[in-house]
């Protein structure tokens, strides 16, 4: 468990959505078979402990540019702590095109995200997931996580829907059993 992620899941269960921090098979899935090498730009929705960070930035190439995007306040600056060379904004993931247009850039090659869409509104949901295949290119990237145990609940059958409506191809990881709890992947491609 993590402190962190403890203390603002009381005061914000459905935005923090868990106690857990990912494990390192779950982040390691998540920026799997995405061309994450070969990006130009990576950006990663709700950081939380910047565990799925650090996979990303072990991944990426040098010289591509990277920024998170993370709602919590205090989230942000315990993040800043821990990773204070990189760029993270304090901010809705619905905010990607602007942030991204603040950066100067136009498009975001692959976007990753530690999002609890099981807790959030439908209304929320639909709106970041309009922003990001408006900032993605044609065949690029969005990956997501979702926990096993939800998978017949009404709201994760909702958004698997959803995600089916904004994206070409929706595939889903083997279950990475390595995970608290037990978790897989959406790979999905615009
Ligand atoms: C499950 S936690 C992230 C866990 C992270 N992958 C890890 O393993 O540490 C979800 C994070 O998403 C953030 N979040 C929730 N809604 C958000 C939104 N609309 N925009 C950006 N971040 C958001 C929360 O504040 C929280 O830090």
């Amino acid at each position: 468990m993590s402190f962190v992620l403890i203390r603002h899941f009381l005061k914000n269960p459905k935005t923090v959505g868990t106690v857990w921090p990912s494990s390192t098979a779950l982040c390691r899935e998540l920026v799997k078979g995405i061309n994450i090498e070969q990006a130009k730009t990576v950006v990663e929705l709700g950081p939380g402990t910047g565990v799925v960070t650090r996979q990303i930035i072990a991944n990426m190439h040098d010289n591509a540019h990277f920024f998170a995007i993370e709602l919590n306040e205090s989230i942000c600056k315990s993040f800043s702590r821990k990773l204070p060379d990189v760029k993270i904004y304090n901010d809705s993931a619905a905010n990607l095109k602007q942030l991204l247009e603040h950066e100067k850039l136009t498009q975001a090659d692959c976007v990753i995200s530690g999002l609890p869409w099981a807790s959030l509104p439908f209304q929320v949901q639909n709106e970041i997931l309009d922003a990001i295949v408006e900032c993605l290119p044609k065949g690029g990237y969005f990956t997501t996580f979702a926990y096993l145990q939800g998978t017949l609940l009404p709201a994760a059958r909702k958004f698997k829907k959803q995600l089916d409506n904004h994206f070409s191809e929706v595939r889903k990881s083997r279950v990475i059993w390595h995970n608290m709890p037990p978790a897989f992947v959406y790979h999905c491609r615009k």
